[in-house]
């Protein structure tokens, strides 16, 4: 019986953020980079209002819907929402073709509500944390979320530096999860976004994440597969550790 305990390799997820990926040809981008080993598609959606930047929304990600496919069959798309409000937009995101739709939990009123919504839309749902965003927004939600996303750095751009203190954030709440799970059976995902590179990849994994968003690590690079064939060799040289 597989350990609850830190994730194994087989549960590891790469979710590259296309708000590194080239715009201008963006469904090429996504066929690319699922290609070259990548299992999920992280679509970063910013408001310049939540966030001091502007992205992308529903009609791009229902135009990469048909590009997103993994040998042959549907790859998921995990939409991170840095918008308020939330809720309006929810649906829009469903009927375009997300599978997982996380929001911080600053950014909407009611935060039960808006997850309810999510899982009513058919989708999964997720809160985001940022850095300095405490813990406690886990403490009446986890029943109703499929996955928890970190922050290691603040939201709005790629390339940033990743936070080191997130490592120490990442290990509470996989004790949380683990527990969790122990105590339900359920299993919730836990994503760390940001700064994640070839050379801190195992920390992460170490520290207890099972899910890695990276932009610039990999889209900055012409060699889409050899950069998250890296990141996989450094992952297993952790569950051989
Ligand atoms: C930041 C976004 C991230 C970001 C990751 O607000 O949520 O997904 O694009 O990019 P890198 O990996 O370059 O930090
Ligand atoms: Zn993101």
């Amino acid at each position: 019986m597989e350990s609850q305990k830190s994730p194994s390799h087989s549960q590891f997820v790469i979710a590259p953020s296309i708000l590194s990926a080239d715009f201008a040809c963006l469904g090429k981008e996504v066929q690319d980079v699922l290609a070259a080993g990548a299992d999920w598609i992280h679509f970063d959606v910013m408001d310049n209002h939540y966030v001091p930047n502007l992205t992308i929304g529903p009609l791009v990600c229902e135009a990469i819907r048909p590009h997103a496919l993994k040998d042959g069959k549907p790859a998921m798309i995990d939409v991170h929402l840095m918008i308020e409000p939330v809720d309006r937009i929810v649906p829009d995101f469903a009927k375009a073709g997300a599978n997982i739709i996380s929001f911080h939990p600053e950014a909407s009123p009611h935060v039960n509500r808006t997850l309810n919504l999510i899982r009513d839309q058919g989708c999964q749902a997720g809160l985001v944390l940022n850095p300095a965003t405490p813990l406690d927004h886990l403490d009446h939600t986890l029943e109703l979320l499929d996955l928890v996303l970190l922050m290691s750095v603040n939201p709005g751009f790629g390339g940033q530096s990743f936070i080191p203190s997130t490592l120490n954030k990442i290990a509470l709440v996989r004790a949380r999860l683990d527990q969790y799970q122990a105590e339900t059976g359920r299993h919730i995902r836990l994503e760390v976004d940001g700064g994640i590179k070839v050379d801190n990849i195992a920390q992460v994994a170490k520290a207890g994440a099972d899910t890695f968003v990276a932009g610039s690590a990999i889209f900055g690079k012409d060699n889409y597969a050899s950069v998250i064939e890296s990141m996989h060799t450094e992952l297993g040289k952790l569950s051989k550790a």
